[in-house]
């Protein structure tokens, strides 16, 4: 069975939106099978968004994740991967459609409320940072 990691990010927290998103993903039928808050450092922070190391955002992205706790999870189901990009929206909340996460909850691009693998060889990758142990 295919599984994603899914992460609420400091602004989800900050606004109390935890159990409204953990909600959304329970009732569409995917299976939450690890879960725990943490403050990112910003070695780890470097680390989950590599792949944008050197782009003009970058710092502003690293302060913002470290900025408070998130919630890291990972979700378990058939083709869990990509829908749960689907139903995070796109990551402009400004082009998310209505009746996704970003669509219905946000309104920065920064501050856009959740993060999702975008590929299998991301999941397992950021599986492996944040669950070092499952
Ligand atoms: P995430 O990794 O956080 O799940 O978001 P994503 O896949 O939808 O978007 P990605 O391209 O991976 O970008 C990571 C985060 O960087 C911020 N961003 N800022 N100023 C900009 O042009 C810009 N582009 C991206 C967003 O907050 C995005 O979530
Ligand atoms: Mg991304």
């Amino acid at each position: 069975m295919e599984q994603t990691f899914f992460m609420i990010k400091p602004d989800g927290v900050r606004r109390g939106l935890i159990g409204s998103i953990i909600s959304r993903l329970e009732t569409k039928g995917f299976r939450l099978v690890a879960l725990k808050m943490l403050t990112i450092s910003p070695e780890m922070a470097r680390e989950h968004y590599a792949e944008h190391q050197g782009k003009s955002f970058f710092n502003e992205l690293t302060d913002f994740i470290t900025s408070g706790p998130v919630v890291a999870m990972v979700w378990e189901g058939p083709a869990v991967i990509k829908a749960v990009r689907t139903m995070m929206g796109a990551t402009d909340p400004a082009e998310a459609d209505p009746g996704t996460i970003r669509g219905d909850m946000a309104v920065s691009l920064s501050e856009n409320v959740v993060h999702g693998s975008d590929s299998p060889i991301a999941a397992a990758r950021e599986i492996g940072l944040f669950f070092r142990d499952l």
